[in-house]
């Protein structure tokens, strides 16, 4: 069938994922303990509440559930600031001229995100009128590594799951492609990654040749 493409979000389109790094770490700071970079692996590509979930048992807190409220809410807010801050620089390297050409070739594409803060991400940077379709946080109900969000976007672009490729910076992530049956390629540390179909260590690989020798 058709090929199609599922990007990830934060790590792979855009360079956020070390915002929310940061944003965690100086919650955990806040509240008393290290967060290594190491360790933000883990949360890399789940949601929002699960972020916190494993945060908490890196620092080995026990919380009541309205602190953990106040805790999601004050992450986000902390977030949010460095994303006002951003421009389309932040876009990551190669990115631009994939989406584009992809466009030009008619070769459908979605967004596949764990974040509710995507539609927001993607209008900052001018993105959002590229993608073809746009699953993110507010449309999924189980978190990545479930494939939930991707078997969403295939059925949105109307493409069965085995000819969807999948870009994701996350292990979770790469399961989750896994899970749904479709090719996934891993942007980041192989051995991090090791799951994956492919492994790139940056954007800058995922070149349009690259594109074209996979779905020839
Ligand atoms: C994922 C990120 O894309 O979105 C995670 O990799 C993040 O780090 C998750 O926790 C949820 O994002 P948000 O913006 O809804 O807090
Ligand atoms: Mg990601």
């Amino acid at each position: 069938g058709k090929k199609a493409f599922i990007f990830d979000l934060d790590g792979v389109i855009v360079d956020t994922a070390k915002y929310h790094y940061l944003a965690w770490r100086e919650l955990a700071n806040q509240l008393g303990f290290e967060f290594t970079k190491e360790q933000n692996e883990q949360l890399k590509g789940v949601s929002r509440v699960r972020s916190l979930e494993i945060l908490l048992g890196i620092g080995n807190k026990h919380l009541d559930d309205d602190i953990k409220i106040k805790l999601l809410h004050e992450k986000n807010e902390q977030y949010l600031k460095y994303i006002a801050k951003m421009d389309h620089t932040e876009i990551l390297p190669g990115i631009d001229d994939l989406l584009n050409y992809l466009k030009f070739e008619k070769i459908p594409f979605s967004l596949g995100s764990a974040s509710k803060n995507a539609r927001l991400i993607l209008e900052t940077l001018n993105l959002m009128g590229l993608f073809d379709s746009i699953v993110d946080g507010n449309d999924v109900s189980t978190a990545k590594p479930d494939p939930e969000v991707f078997l969403k976007a295939a059925e949105k672009l109307g493409v069965q799951p085995q000819d969807c490729i999948v870009v994701e910076d996350a292990q979770a992530g790469i399961q989750a492609a896994n899970l749904a049956g479709m090719t996934s390629i891993g942007i980041g540390d192989k051995k991090v990654l090791s799951e994956a179909d492919f492994v790139l260590k940056e954007t800058s690989e995922l070149t349009i040749g690259f594109v074209q020798n996979l779905i020839a």
